[in-house]
């Protein structure tokens, strides 16, 4: 997950793809975060120029040293303050209760478990607090087409990660955020404009809470 050329490739990749496929859906789910806000696999820091003046504070972790570089080329072009942490989601080097927006963009996918990653993400935030998802996940049983496209995620998985530096296209990412004892209520199921649906194309996105206990 650290790979220099993963980081090349995905940076100068995005910066083509970003603009026109996730940008709107990125840009319109920043603009709730408020408060003391932490990015998980903050990337090329694409999330940084669309946080709102209510972001009090920006915090980020990112393992890959190639991102963190064009992560804080891209916030100093912004003249945006970032403290950015060489640090994993399964392990995050915060006190509990140390943030009042968690922002997770495209990064679950990636991590190596899933399910320790959000004890982490659920441990640092504060009990109202939020957490900004914005993740490609599979595409589920509903419908022939979502069957097909999940079985080809299935099939896909290992070359994938292979290709993308360890990122499992068929990740269950709402049940595991369930599971963290997260509501889900406001997360929905997207095809960003302009794609169709496909394993890497269907996104999961909103906002989740911590579960009342
Ligand atoms: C697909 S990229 C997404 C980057 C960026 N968030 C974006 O929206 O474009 C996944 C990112 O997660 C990072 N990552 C991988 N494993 C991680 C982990 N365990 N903890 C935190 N970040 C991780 C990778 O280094 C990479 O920057």
């Amino acid at each position: 997950m650290c790979s220099p050329f993963f980081g090349t490739w995905y940076s100068a990749m995005m910066t083509v793809a970003e603009p026109v496929f996730i940008r709107p859906t990125r840009n319109t789910l920043l603009a709730g975060a408020r408060g003391r806000v932490l990015i998980i696999g903050l990337g090329p820091g694409h999330d940084l120029p669309y946080l709102p003046d209510a972001a009090t504070s920006v915090t980020a972790v990112e393992p890959n040293p190639t991102m963190r570089a064009v992560a804080a080329a891209r916030a100093q072009r912004h003249g945006i303050a970032v403290d950015i942490h060489a640090a994993f989601a399964e392990d995050l080097p915060f006190a509990d209760n140390s943030f009042d927006t968690v922002v997770l963009p495209l990064v679950l996918c990636s991590v190596q478990d899933m399910s320790a990653a959000l004890a982490e993400v659920r441990r640092v935030l504060q009990s109202d607090g939020q957490v900004l998802v914005l993740e490609h996940v599979h595409a589920g049983s509903e419908g022939p087409l979502n069957r097909v496209i999940g079985a080809t995620q299935d099939a896909m998985e290992r070359p994938w990660m292979a290709l993308t530096d360890g990122c499992h296209p068929n990740r269950r990412t709402q049940e595991a955020l369930r599971k963290a004892q997260f509501d889900v209520s406001g997360l929905r199921r997207v095809v960003p404009r302009g794609l169709v649906p496909s394993p890497m194309s269907i996104l999961l996105v909103g906002r989740a809470f911590p579960a009342a206990a």
